[in-house]
Order: structure tokens, then C-alpha cells, then sequence
């Protein structure tokens, strides 16, 4: 009876194997027959009913069409692999398309940095790096900042315990590098620092800048500005238009601050520029000799200038970026697009 039976759903599974269309189909016929309760399953757990001549007899036979079909399967989907462990049996299609892992990527602010460093270091500056938390005297005095002296106002500060504070600027490592390095030097210090300010489109509590140091015999300004339009060209792939504007610092004299023509609008004026097309972009000027002679150069012999340039700025007139609080935001929206 049973062997009759195996040789009917012999039948009936090869037909279906046959009409089989896709792996789904050919799926449900493995378990329709040889899963876990498939009929040819069945047929070996009813053998124990049987009298021991039968069960040999319906149990190889049963092993027989268990085999074929198997095979059959097998046959018809050249393309897919049957994986099977822990006696389980699945279907895998090789052909279906992979997931796409997604791949980490640098923060634009990390691309700036890098193209920063590389443009500087080709022009023969070594990059350095300072500490995050500083003290009063590199942070100010040795600045040329005065203790009480309302200059400190520009710089609105997070301060520390015991004389620390956050650097609102990269120019105290100006003052730790002269200490330790005899002139002439060249450097740039790309770093993290931090205002005490409320947060808007273009004002974030901490951001990063990079300043610039060249110290050496007959440095004038006429050297910066060459050196900072270089930059400029290799910066954005094109000319930009530069100015220099007289300004004040009070570690350098005389002072002026750069602007670059806004490139959002071609200089024509827009809201990235304050409708000005220009945009402020660097404080620089030629070193102040109290500043030489902190860092421990004797200014009769030197002379050199530097700057310090808003990196975030720098950002978001390459990327065209209107609120620099996007790039602090964490948010991948805006993050995978780099
Ligand atoms: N430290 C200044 C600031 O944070 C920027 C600056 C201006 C740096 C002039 C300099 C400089 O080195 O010479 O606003």
C-alpha cells in the first residue's frame, strides 16, 4: 500500500518540480514533500507500523524517491545552493543582488583639515598641535593681552579652575612652539577651540581654526599675501579674489583681517555675505615684537607674521554650507552627503 503511495507521490512531485517556476515555487515543493511534516517525510515516520520486511522494503524505496527528488530539485535551480545545517534546509539564491555594506566616510570639517595640511606642507610648513585646555599666560599674556585689559572682551571665555581655560584661539601655540624652536620656522596649528557664545547660523561654541606662523630674516606682509592667495588657488580648484582690510590685534602690528569675494554669489552679495560679497575669513598681521620676545626671538634679529583662519568658514564656502551648526549636528542627513 505505502509503496504504491511513494510511487503516485513520486509522480505528482516530479510533475511539480517540472512546472516549478522560481526558487518560491521550488521551495514549497522541498517542503511540500521532504520538510520537517512533507509527505515523503511521513512515509519514514509511519515505517515503525510496519512488519519488519516492509519497513526494509518501504524504507529504501522511500529513500530511493527521497534521493531522485532531491536531485530533481536540485537540477532545476542551477543557480541556488541548498544550505543546510543543524539538519535544517533553506534555499539560498546567489543570484539575488547583495546588500550594500555602507562605508564609514571623513566629516567635512576632517576633509578640510586634511587639505589644509597638505596645501600648507607643500609649501614647507610643518603641521603642530597644541593643548585644548590652556592657561592664562599662553592663552593671553604671552599674547600681548594684558591682564584687566579690555582686549580680553574680544575673546568671550569658558574659564577653568586654577587659572585654566578653554583656548578661544590656536595663537597660544604660536608662543609654546617659539619657546622650544629657534627661528626661522614655518608652521601651521590646525585646532579645536572655544567661544562663550550664544549659537546662530554662524557661530558655534566651539569650532576649529588653523593659524599660521613664518618666522625668518626680512619676512614682510607682501610674503603673507602671496603665501594665503596661494593657498586660496589650491584651496577652492580656482582664482579667488582676496583684500586685506587694516584691523586690530594685539599680538601683531600692523593687523588686518582677509576677506576672500563670497563665492556663493560671485561677490555680487547674497545672505552667505551679509549682501557685501566679501566674507571675513582670516585675522592676520606682522608678529608684535613682545610676542617675539615671549617666545623667547629677539625681534631685532626677526621678523615674521600670522594668522588664524576659521576652518569651519572655510567649510562651508567649499561645501556651500549656510549654518555651520550642521556640521556639529550629527545629523547623517546632511553627514552622508560628503
Ligand atoms: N587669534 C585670532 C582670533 O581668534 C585670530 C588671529 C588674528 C590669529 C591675527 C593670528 C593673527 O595669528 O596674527 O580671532
Amino acid at each position: 500500500m505505502l509503496k504504491i503511495n511513494l510511487k503516485s507521490l513520486k509522480i505528482e512531485a516530479q510533475k511539480e518540480i517540472e512546472k516549478a517556476e522560481d526558487l518560491k515555487d521550488l521551495d514549497r515543493i522541498f517542503k511540500k514533500y521532504l520538510g520537517k511534516n512533507g509527505k515523503i517525510t511521513q512515509v519514514f515516520s509511519s515505517l515503525k507500523d510496519l512488519n519488519e520486511k516492509e519497513r526494509a522494503e518501504v524504507g529504501k524505496e522511500a529513500n530511493r524517491v527521497k534521493v531522485f527528488l532531491e536531485k530533481k530539485i536540485k537540477e532545476k535551480s542551477p543557480s541556488s545552493v541548498r544550505l543546510s545545517s543543524k539538519g535544517k534546509k533553506e534555499w539560498f539564491d546567489v543570484t539575488i543582488p547583495g546588500k550594500k555594506p555602507s562605508l564609514g566616510h571623513l566629516h567635512p570639517l576632517t576633509l578640510v583639515r586634511k587639505k589644509v595640511e597638505e596645501i600648507f606642507q607643500a609649501m614647507g610648513f610643518s603641521v603642530i598641535e597644541g593643548p585644548e585646555v590652556e592657561n592664562e599666560y599662553y592663552n593671553f599674556d604671552a599674547l600681548n593681552i594684558p591682564k584687566d585689559h579690555p582686549a580680553r572682551d574680544f575673546w568671550d571665555t569658558f574659564y577653568l579652575k586654577n587659572g585654566f581655560l578653554l583656548r578661544t584661539h590656536t595663537s597660544p601655540v604660536q608662543i609654546r612652539y617659539m619657546e622650544k624652536n629657534n627661528p626661522p620656522l614655518r608652521i601651521i596649528i590646525p585646532g579645536r577651540i572655544f567661544r562663550h557664545e550664544a549659537t546662530d547660523a554662524s557661530h558655534e561654541v566651539n569650532f576649529y581654526q588653523v593659524e599660521g606662523l613664518m618666522v625668518g630674516k626680512k619676512i614682510t606682509a607682501a610674503n603673507f599675501k602671496a603665501i594665503i592667495q596661494e593657498f586660496f588657488l589650491r584651496f577652492f580648484e580656482k582664482p579667488v579674489k582676496i583684500r586685506l582690510r587694516p584691523s586690530f590685534f594685539p599680538f601683531t602690528e600692523p593687523s588686518f583681517e582677509v576677506d576672500i569675494s563670497c563665492l556663493a554669489c560671485q561677490g555680487k552679495g547674497c545672505s552667505v555675505c551679509s549682501r557685501t560679497g566679501w566674507l571675513e575669513l582670516i585675522g592676520a598681521g606682522m608678529v608684535h615684537p613682545n610676542v617675539l620676545k615671549a617666545g623667547g626671538i629677539n625681534p631685532k634679529n626677526w621678523q615674521g607674521f600670522a594668522f588664524g583662519m576659521g576652518m569651519d568658514r572655510l567649510a562651508m564656502m567649499k561645501y556651500k554650507i549656510d549654518d555651520v551648526r550642521l556640521l556639529y549636528s550629527g545629523d547623517l542627513r546632511f553627514l552622508q552627503q560628503f
